[in-house]
Parts: C-alpha cells; structure tokens; sequence
C-alpha cells in the first residue's frame, strides 16, 4: 500500500510573511490527515524559515532543486548536504521548468538524483513531455526515456528512495489538467515500465501527479489507481486550495 503524497511547489515565490502564514495554516490539515504525507518544497532561501516553522509538526519539506556538487567553487548552488542539515526530506529533481531554463538533460538530472540520495535526500523526480510530443503521441516514449537515463546511472533500486512526478509541461501552469484517464494511462506505463526492471520497486514507488492540480481536480485524479497524490504548483500557494488537495488525498 503506497502512502498518498501532497506536494507543494513554491516555485519562485513567497516572502517571509507569505511563507509563514502559509506553513501555519498548513499545520492543521496536515495533522488531519495522518494517511496522508504533507510536503512544501521552497525556495532554498526559505528553507531555513520553513525549518523552524515546520519542526514538531506533521508537515514535511524540502527543496526545489539541488545541485550535484557537495563543496566548492559553484557560486550560487545548493549542495544536497546544506539542504539536509536544514531537515529537509525531498528534494525536487528535474523539473521541467529546471529543464527547459537551465538546460538541464536526463544525464544531468540523474547526477543530481544520485546526489541527492547519497546525502539522504529522496528525490522527486519530475517527468513529462511537451505539448508537441503529446500531440504526436510521443508521451511514452519520452518518459521512458527520462526514467532510463536515472536507471542506468542509479539502478532500478534506487526507486525505493524516491518519488516520481508525471508532469505533462502543456498541464502546467495553464488549467489545463491533464483527464485522469490520461494522467492514469501515462502513470500505469511509468509503473510497468519500471517493472520490466523489477515489479516489486515498481509496486512500492510513489507516482504524483503535476500540472494544474487544483481543488477541483485533484479528487478525481487521486482516485486512480496509479496516481498517489499530486505535485501542486499555483494551489499550493493557496492555504484553503491545498488543505482541499490534501483532504482529496486522505485513504
Ligand atoms: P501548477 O500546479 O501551477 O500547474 O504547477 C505544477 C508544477 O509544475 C508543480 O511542480
């Protein structure tokens, strides 16, 4: 049985007054709901902020990206092991917006994969393909593409460390949720994709899906088999909208 996963994305926003009656309003959903695992992913900037606002309650968090390098002369980067001294739990790892303004390939997203895990991160492993490729029906192609590049530098094992975001790029940010019927075709090829390795790591793993996930949305999409919980852009910024997605989550 796989623990749903409610994951907020900050992407860059907030301020320190946001973000603190953000987290605060979080605190009482996220102790509601037990079956549910409660995440914030911020800016590194505010992890400190989140860190003290988070401790001793049932909220979890974790950063936007990571760097791959743990020390040295990378000025403006975030190694994963000043990210886990300040307690966070996840790590996000190969957003699409990451991709696309920072260039970032499969090869580079899996390095930093890697090197989240080996500082104890789990990393949240973002997947999806453009509208072009959805519309020339390339969808699995893609994905599987992403997912080979994080096997063969990491192993299919290393999926017992990790979550995978299906986040189809035409979905995000636009209202234009993917239908859970598509959303729940594209997390079924991930998870039997991921068994043509090893069928028990592809059972365990946690599949969110992203891209307009809202309040209204999410209970649909959340009731599919394949789909455990959701990877939350602009809602997560909305105390009500998330603690609506959280409860949309509860099993
Ligand atoms: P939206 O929920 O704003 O579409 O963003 C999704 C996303 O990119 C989460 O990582």
């Amino acid at each position: 049985m796989r623990k749903p996963l409610v994951m907020g994305n900050w992407k860059l926003n907030g301020t320190k007054e946001s973000v603190t009656s953000l987290v605060n309003a979080l605190k009482e959903p996220a102790a509601q709901a037990p079956s549910v695992e409660v995440a914030v992913c911020a800016p590194a900037i505010f992890i400190g902020l989140v860190e003290s606002l988070a401790k001793d309650t049932a909220i979890k968090y974790g950063s936007e990206d990571v760097d791959v390098h743990t020390k040295g002369a990378f000025t403006g980067e975030n190694s994963p092991e000043m990210i886990k001294e300040f307690g966070c739990k996840y790590a996000i790892v190969g957003h699409s917006e990451r991709r696309a303004y920072h260039n970032e390939t499969n090869e580079v997203v899996a390095a930093k994969y890697k090197a989240a895990q080996e500082s104890g991160l789990i990393p949240v492993l973002c997947i999806g393909e453009s509208l072009e490729q959805f519309e020339a029906q390339q969808t699995a192609e893609v994905v599987k593409t992403q997912l080979k590049a994080v096997i063969d530098m990491n192993g299919i094992k290393s999926f017992e460390n990790a979550v995978i975001a299906y986040e189809p790029i035409w979905a995000i940010g636009t209202g234009k949720t993917a239908t859970p019927e598509i959303a729940q075709d594209v997390h079924a090829t991930i998870r039997a994709y991921l068994a043509s390795f090893d069928a028990e790591t592809a059972e365990k793993v946690q599949i969110l899906y992203g891209g307009s996930c809202n309040a209204k949305t999410a209970p649909d999409l959340f009731k599919q088999p394949d789909i455990d919980g959701g990877l939350v852009g602009g809602a997560s910024l909305k105390p009500l909208d998330f603690a609506a997605i959280i409860k949309a989550a509860e099993v």
